[in-house]
């Protein structure tokens, strides 16, 4: 019997010490506990690790997908073939005296953010309430109120199937809004940032004011996959969908949150289809009386 690509993959993952998991369910890895199985998983432990699987992968000419919390992302019921590279392993964190922070790419922000506080480093404390990893976070750029990534960065590793692992200082680095360098084809393995300090208990009294911020503003605590659509230039895809009377709206279990109306939320009871069939009924509600075409930030895989 002929031996598939994806056995060939494992076998050659095995061989070299990096641990994974075949047919995973992606459901309790994302925010939103919603999505079917990845094919393969591969959870490497170090910036080597991810070169191995991303270099394995592309010769055997499968696709890799970049997993870190999952907070924006909606994966369909089917699942996805190919590989999903999950960083999660990649979670160390070293902070020096004079500011500096490395870390990798599966750190779970709001515990980077927190941990710089208490070293009574500024710079992340307006991050504390984006749920997702610094990969993610460096990834999609993503940003809350003030708060942005880009001009802490001092360097990203970063590897890429054509040239390995890669150190891109900040100023080869393009961040945009709610995109940046870094995607499929250069995928974020550690960062290092540069912080100042400050009064640990200034920092915390501001990261707290952030987080009660959001917890007013946007739904915290639920299911959700974070903002479903990027803001469309100079307006806000939560106030125009709020504003035609949207908030509450339903497919099956899943609903447009009555907090924050660029937010769909369930209580367990909703599967990525009716996620998808709400995302497609918003979109055409809001151009059908706006002429405003929404498009998602959320990242889909099917
Ligand atoms: N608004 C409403 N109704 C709503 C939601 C918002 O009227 O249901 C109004 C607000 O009152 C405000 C305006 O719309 O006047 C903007 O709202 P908000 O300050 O909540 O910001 P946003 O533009 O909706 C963006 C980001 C969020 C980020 C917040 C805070 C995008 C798509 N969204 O939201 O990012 O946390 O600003 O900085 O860029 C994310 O990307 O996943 C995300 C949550």
């Amino acid at each position: 019997m002929p031996v598939s690509r994806v056995d060939q993959f494992v076998r050659q993952l095995d061989d070299a010490g990096i641990s994974f998991e075949r047919d995973a369910m992606l459901s309790r890895l994302t925010t939103i506990g919603l999505g079917g199985p990845a094919e393969v998983l591969a959870r490497p432990r170090s910036r080597s690790e991810v070169a191995t699987v991303v270099s394995v992968a592309a010769t055997l000419d499968l696709p890799v997908r970049v997993l870190g919390a999952g907070s924006n992302l909606l994966v369909s019921d089917a699942g996805v073939a190919g590989v999903v590279l999950h960083t999660g392993g990649l979670d160390d964190v070293r902070i020096e005296e004079n500011g500096a922070v490395d870390a990798g790419a599966g750190c779970h922000f709001p515990s980077l953010v927190k941990k710089t506080v208490a070293s009574g480093l500024r710079g992340l404390e307006g991050g504390v309430g984006i749920p997702g990893t610094l990969g993610g976070v460096l990834t999609m750029n993503a940003g809350a109120y003030l708060f942005s990534v880009g001009p802490l960065v001092e360097e990203v590793v970063a590897v890429s199937a054509e040239h390995g692992l890669v150190t891109m200082p900040r100023e080869s680095i393009d961040f945009r809004y709610r995109r940046s360098s870094f995607g499929h084809d250069l995928i974020v393995a550690s960062a290092r940032l540069s912080l100042r300090p400050d009064v640990p208990a200034t920092l915390r009294a501001e990261m707290d004011a952030h987080m009660q911020t959001r917890k007013l503003t946007q739904p915290v605590g639920v299911k959700s996959a974070g903002c479903i659509f990027k803001n469309p230039e100079g307006s806000s895809a939560g106030r125009l969908i709020d504003e035609l009377g949207l908030k509450g709206m339903r497919v099956g279990g899943a609903r447009v949150s009555e907090v924050h109306a660029n937010f769909i939320v369930h209580d367990g009871s909703a599967n990525a289809s009716e996620v998808l069939a709400l995302i497609d009924s918003l979109r055409e509600r809001v151009f059908g009386e706006t002429h405003v075409e929404l498009e998602t930030e959320v990242m889909t895989w099917n």
